[in-house]
């Protein structure tokens, strides 16, 4: 399977990391376009992967395409080359761009799948939101599984659910760390080193994670699990209560729903 990104920032870059961190695919099974030809030789060279002139040049060289620019530049981008287009396995990761509006804008019969994936793919702990409505044969639907599945959760949702589930995903790794880092203010507060205080807060929350993913467990359940009577965690547990944190993270994620 050979890859190309067109657009080559933020996101394309988080998930050819995590393809290589992860051994999915070797440096030069990606290759990558962008607008500004320094930057990407820059973002591609050192790692290896195959810098392209435009799209029309990654199109001819890869069987999967992978439309990673921002959404005001999907058209722009995608005009030119959409006969193309027409023979490749098409993910876009661009936000609010549902199977729907791809439509509109593909040659017909183009095989696409609409999906929003999370920066942490880049360590291979990502996920990946897939709306279950899209074009791709079971094959190519499995090719793109089999690949993606190795950095990360794949979730199919309903085109309506889209938004909200690529809310929880997406914007969550900037509320996962602003928690890290109040966390770690706190520790260093009370004498902590800072690298100690960061790393204890992290891997509190992957473990944290990875216990509610195995036991399925309700997270007030596991809450209550580390809350003795009489206790110190209860102490804190109720000074968040009263801090509003609960309804401060739900009116965070309901803000950006209504926005
Ligand atoms: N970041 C996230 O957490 C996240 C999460 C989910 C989905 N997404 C989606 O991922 C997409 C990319 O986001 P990002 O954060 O990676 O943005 P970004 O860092 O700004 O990257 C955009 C890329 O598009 C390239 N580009 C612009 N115009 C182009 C053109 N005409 N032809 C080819 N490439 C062009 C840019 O090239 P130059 O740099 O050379 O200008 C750049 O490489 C967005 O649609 C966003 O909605 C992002």
């Amino acid at each position: 399977m050979k890859l190309g990104f067109i657009g080559f920032g933020n996101m394309a870059q988080a998930l050819a990391d995590g393809l290589i961190y992860k051994k999915a695919v070797t440096p030069n099974q990606i290759h990558a376009c962008a607008k500004n030809w320094n930057k990407l030789l820059q973002n591609t060279q050192p790692k290896g992967f195959i810098p392209c002139q435009d799209a029309n040049e990654l199109l001819d060289k890869v069987d999967m395409v992978v439309i990673a620019v921002k959404p005001h530049h999907v058209e722009e981008v995608i005009s030119p080359i959409k006969e193309k287009l027409k023979d490749k396995i098409v993910i876009s990761v661009v936000v609010n761009y549902p199977f729907e509006q791809y439509e509109k804008i593909l040659a017909p019969h183009t095989h696409h799948l609409s999906t929003l994936p999370n920066t942490p793919v880049a360590v291979g702990e990502g996920i990946i939101i897939c709306e279950n409505k899209h074009s791709l044969t079971p094959e190519e639907y499995e090719a793109f599984v089999k690949l993606f599945s190795q950095i990360a959760l794949i979730e199919e949702v309903e085109t309506k659910t889209l938004r909200i589930a690529g809310t929880l995903s997406g914007c969550g790794p900037a509320f996962a760390s602003l928690f890290i880092e109040a966390l770690s203010d706190a520790g260093v507060l009370h004498g902590l080193p800072r690298d100690i205080s960061y790393k204890l807060a992290s891997q509190m929350i992957v473990g944290t994670g990875k216990l509610q993913l195995a036991t399925k467990a309700h997270p007030g359940t596991m809450k209550d699990a580390v809350c003795s009577p009489g206790g110190t965690t209860i102490v804190g547990v109720t000074t968040l209560e009263r801090k509003g944190f609960r309804s401060a993270v739900i009116d965070a994620v309901d803000g950006i729903m209504r926005k």
